[in-house]
């Protein structure tokens, strides 16, 4: 019990930034122990003395050693961690809250929809299943940001883009005054580009709460099935264990129900999407 509410002691083994906003953290836990997370899951940041705030695990469980965080800096907690540098200690509770079906989808296509700092919590899943390529079948990523400035992973996107196993598809709102040469428009303008058999096909979507309703719209007029089409949805959390009630979907508590979700458990959920 004690551990859901004290926060361990970690450091911060390697920090580097993304993008205008977004910085990439390299966490190891002080006491050697591996987080132990599931793809999905988020772990509750301290900055002590300032504050707590709830940020998904980007890693792989298959890395070992050490996880990975990538953080936008919004306010109080996120702003400290962004001065911060290898060698920082911070406190780390959890990993806690529901996790993607990496279990259930083995065998199955899976089609990722990753939208902006989305990517962040589907890479671990994403990540998971090219580590253990022949549980899977087919595998497609689609991923979308504003611009090519705020493309998150970039080696990690090339990467994807040259495998045989994987297809690797992205798109940019608006390509800016940059070089970029891809696609350009809403995550959306992706699925007439893919080849999908629905009923062997998981759909795993995240990203802005904007982009739900159209991806999922798209997800179903493809026959993609409501129980084979997972969404993680963010909630101003607080405590992260279902005490304080801040993260309340029409009474169901994001933080122990959530943050990832069967599509067909939310539908009745007026205020979820
Ligand atoms: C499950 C989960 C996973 C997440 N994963 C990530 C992640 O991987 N990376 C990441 O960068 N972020 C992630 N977030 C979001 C992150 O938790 C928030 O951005 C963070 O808590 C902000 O904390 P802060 O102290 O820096 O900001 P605050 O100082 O709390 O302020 C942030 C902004 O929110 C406003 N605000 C403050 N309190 C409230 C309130 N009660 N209601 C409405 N608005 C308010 C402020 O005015 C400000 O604009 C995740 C959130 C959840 C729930
Ligand atoms: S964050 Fe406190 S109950 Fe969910």
């Amino acid at each position: 019990m004690e551990s859901l509410y004290r926060p361990e002691l970690a450091t911060i083994t390697k920090a580097a930034p993304m993008t205008a906003t977004e910085k990439y953290f390299e966490i190891k836990l002080n006491s050697g122990r591996e987080l132990g997370h599931k793809p999905g899951q988020f772990v509750e940041v301290s900055v002590f003395g300032v504050g707590e705030a709830p940020i998904s695990v980007s890693s792989s469980p298959t890395k070992k050693g050490a996880f990975d965080l990538v953080i936008r800096k919004v306010g109080n907690v996120t702003g400290k961690i962004h001065n911060m540098t290898a060698g920082s200690t911070i406190g780390i509770r959890g990993p806690f809250g529901t996790h993607f079906p990496f279990d259930e989808t083995k065998g199955k296509d899976i089609l990722f929809v990753a939208g902006g700092i989305g990517l962040v919590p589907a890479r671990s899943f994403i990540n998971y299943v090219l580590d253990n390529r022949k549980d899977y079948n087919r595998v497609t990523v689609l991923f979308g940001c504003r611009n090519p400035n705020e493309r998150l992973f970039t080696d990690e996107l090339s990467l994807w883009a040259k495998r045989d196993d994987v297809e690797f598809l992205e798109t940019v709102d608006k390509p800016l005054d940059t070089n970029w040469k891809g696609n350009c428009g809403v995550i959306t303008t992706l699925f007439p580009k893919i080849k999908i058999e629905p009923a062997n096909t998981f759909c795993v979507i995240v990203g802005p709460p904007i982009m739900y309703r159209f991806v999922i719209k798209e997800a179903l007029d493809k026959h993609i099935p409501r129980h084979h089409i997972y969404v993680s949805l963010e909630r101003r959390m607080k405590c992260g264990v279902g005490k304080c009630g801040h993260c309340q979907i029409n009474g169901v508590y994001c933080c122990q129900e959530g943050p990832v979700f069967k599509y067909s458990d939310i539908t009745h959920l007026e205020e979820a999407l």
